[in-house]
C-alpha cells in the first residue's frame, strides 16, 4: 500500500442524500481516492448506535479529519453531534491524559441553503459562516487539533450543476493537495474559507 504524507478521514452526515441537490455530487470528488477514507455516518448508524471504539480507531488511523455536512440550523446535523459527544472522550480527546488527537487537522465541508450575503455582520445571520461554527473550532483546539477554515459552498438552492461541478473538482484538489502535504496550512489559515483561492495555498 501507497505511503501517503496524510491519511484523511471524511466524517459525511446527510440525513436525506436522497434528496440532495449538492452534496450527493460533491462526495463523488472524493470517494474512491487512495488515501481517502469516505465515512457515511447515517448510512452506517441508522439508529444512531454509534460504535464509540470503531470511531476512535478510525481517528487514530488519520491524519487530517473532514467533517462534511450540510448546514442544520446553524450546525451540523443530529449524528454528527451525538459522534462528538460519544466519540470525543475525555481522558481519550482531551484533558490530562487525553492527547489521542493532539496535533491532528480538522475542517468542515459546509453546504448552505442560505446565500453568502446572508451570512455577513450586515446580513440576516448577523454572523458570517466560520463564526457560527465557533463551538467546533473550541472543540478542536480543547482536543489540540489544528484547525483550518472550511471549504463553503453557498446557496445551494439556486447554484446551477456547473458551479457544483467546479465546487466538486475544487473539493478533490485540496484533499489530494492535503494528502500529499502541499498545503501552505499558515496561508490557508488566513482566509475565510478554505475554497477562496486554492492557488494561494497550494503548493507546487
Ligand atoms: C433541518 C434543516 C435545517 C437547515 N438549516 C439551515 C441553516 O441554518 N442555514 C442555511 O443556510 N441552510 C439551512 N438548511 C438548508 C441546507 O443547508 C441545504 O438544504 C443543504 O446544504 C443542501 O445540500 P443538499 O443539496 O446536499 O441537500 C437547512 C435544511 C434543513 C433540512
Amino acid at each position: 500500500m501507497k505511503n501517503f504524507e496524510n491519511n484523511i478521514l471524511i466524517l459525511f452526515a446527510h440525513p436525506a442524500l436522497q434528496n440532495s441537490r449538492v452534496n450527493r455530487h460533491l462526495i463523488k470528488y472524493i470517494t474512491d481516492l487512495d488515501g481517502v477514507t469516505f465515512h457515511d455516518l447515517y448510512e452506517t448508524y441508522p439508529d444512531f448506535h454509534i460504535d464509540v471504539k470503531r470511531e476512535q480507531n478510525l481517528l487514530l488511523e488519520n491524519d487530517i479529519i473532514v467533517f462534511h455536512h450540510p448546514l442544520f440550523w446553524f450546525s451540523v446535523p443530529a449524528i454528527l453531534r451525538e459522534w462528538m459527544d460519544l466519540v470525543l472522550q475525555h481522558m481519550w480527546a482531551y484533558g490530562k491524559t487525553g492527547k489521542a488527537l493532539k496535533g491532528k487537522i480538522l475542517f468542515n465541508v459546509v453546504t448552505t441553503g442560505g446565500r453568502e450575503s446572508l451570512f455577513q455582520h450586515d446580513g440576516i445571520h448577523g454572523n458570517t459562516l466560520v463564526e457560527f461554527l465557533a463551538p467546533i473550532r473550541q472543540s478542536a483546539y480543547v482536543c489540540e487539533m489544528d484547525f483550518l477554515p472550511p471549504f463553503i459552498v453557498h446557496g445551494t438552492r439556486n447554484i446551477t450543476q456547473q458551479e457544483i461541478t467546479s465546487h466538486g473538482e475544487d473539493y478533490q484538489k485540496i484533499i489530494l493537495s492535503l494528502r500529499d502535504g502541499k498545503v501552505d496550512l499558515e496561508a490557508a489559515k488566513l482566509h475565510q474559507r478554505l475554497n477562496s483561492d486554492l492557488k494561494s495555498i497550494i503548493k507546487t
